[in-house]
């Protein structure tokens, strides 16, 4: 095994506050081995394009909290998806990644980011890129890891809009609708209408219906209970649209996600049909959940998988990714991640909010 000498970094996919935290930790461990850091710009685009600035102390002093990235991000991709099979194929943008690693000297490259970002580096150690990868998405979907760095930042935010919600909620008795990102997952919805206290929460994972979510509403009317808080996950699928998810027409991105958004709106209107004496009134959460400073739990796991990924690279432990599984960090392999993504909201969390009466 080549020895290895510098480590390139690169930040993907949806930004969250955390990836600093993590960048900070690679550059602090990577210095006491004797290992040089480079950052390559704007997710896959920087390796590219030959895009990368320097990493050293300097560039990470005082990053830990902030968030977003010091480097950019970006949904590049170099590889496209074979219309006939469905499979990934390679585009030129793969050729020129592996110039620019062989010019530049970067033996091994830690790649943060969500599943599609991970999938890249995966799809690279086929063309002998040596790639250890950092779970990072406010969605949690990632398999093999019990959190992504970014979903408890999200919590956070989430979590503080429902607290404001209640009191305007119970003030002029309405129906007030949240919409929470999380893509085809409901860990921000489900998690954060937990921590938030709402009374419906309405994730991917169970297809819900107008009625029952009217019925959930009258039954707290006739408990008097004048308001309600229903949280929405982006990515839910009401039964009347055959279980489709409310999307923007014709914006997909360039790993074939369509633009998810509108399912709040939709319920309102739906509602209003429903002749309940309630006014539902719709917020939708949007970008404010990937943006803010990093709580301490993100802070610190992601100070745990930095550091966790520059010793996976020492060891030569490659085509893996940092997991905490419990109180420990561990390697799993990128292939075993993939396979289980995008990682679906467990059944505990789904029975905990049935059993405290929550929709
Ligand atoms: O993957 C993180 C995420 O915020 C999803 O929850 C959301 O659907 C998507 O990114 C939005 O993508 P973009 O930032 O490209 O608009």
């Amino acid at each position: 095994m080549p020895e290895l000498k510098r480590i390139g970094v690169l930040t993907g996919g949806g930004d969250s506050p955390g990836i600093n935290a993590a960048i900070r930790a690679i550059v602090r461990r990577a210095e006491p081995a004797g290992l040089d850091v480079v950052g390559f710009r704007d997710g896959w685009r920087g390796p590219v394009e030959d895009d990368l600035v320097p990493l050293g102390r300097a560039e990470v002093t005082g990053i830990l909290h902030i968030g977003g990235t010091v480097l950019g991000t970006s949904r590049t991709n170099p590889f496209e998806k074979d219309r006939a099979t469905g499979e990934w194929r390679a585009t030129p943008k793969v050729e020129r990644i592996l110039d620019t690693l062989r010019r530049r000297r970067v033996d091994a490259l830690v790649a943060i980011g969500g599943d599609d970002t991970l999938g890249v580096a995966h799809r690279l150690a086929a063309y002998g890129v040596n790639a250890v990868g950092i779970p990072q998405t406010i969605d949690n979907d990632i398999a093999g890891t019990d959190y992504a760095i970014g979903f408890h930042s999200a919590l956070a935010v989430v979590t503080d809009a429902l607290d404001r919600l209640h009191t305007t909620a119970h003030a002029h008795h309405r129906v007030l609708i949240v919409e929470v990102m999380g893509r085809d997952a409901g860990w921000i919805a489900i998690l954060g209408g937990l921590a938030g206290g709402a009374d419906v929460i309405l994730a991917p994972e169970e297809p819900f219906s107008i009625r029952e979510v009217a019925d959930a509403l009258r039954q707290r009317l006739e408990a008097g209970r004048r308001f309600s808080i229903i949280v929405v996950a982006e990515g839910a699928r009401p039964v009347e649209l055959g279980g489709r998810q409310v999307a923007q027409e014709g914006r997909v991105d360039a790993f074939g996600h369509p633009q998810l958004g509108g399912v709040g709106y939709w319920l309102a209107a739906e509602l209003e049909k429903e002749g309940l004496p309630l006014t539902p009134r719709v917020t939708v959460l949007s970008y404010l959940q990937r943006g803010g400073v990093a709580t301490p739990f993100d802070r610190l796991l992601a100070t745990r998988f930095g550091v966790a990924a520059v010793e996976f690279a020492l060891a030569g432990r490659y085509d893996a990714m940092t997991a905490l599984r419990g109180p420990d960090v561990v390697a799993v392999p990128l292939a075993e991640v993939l396979a289980g993504c995008p990682k679906p909201v467990g059944p505990e969390f789904l029975a905990l909010a049935r059993n405290i009466g929550v929709r």
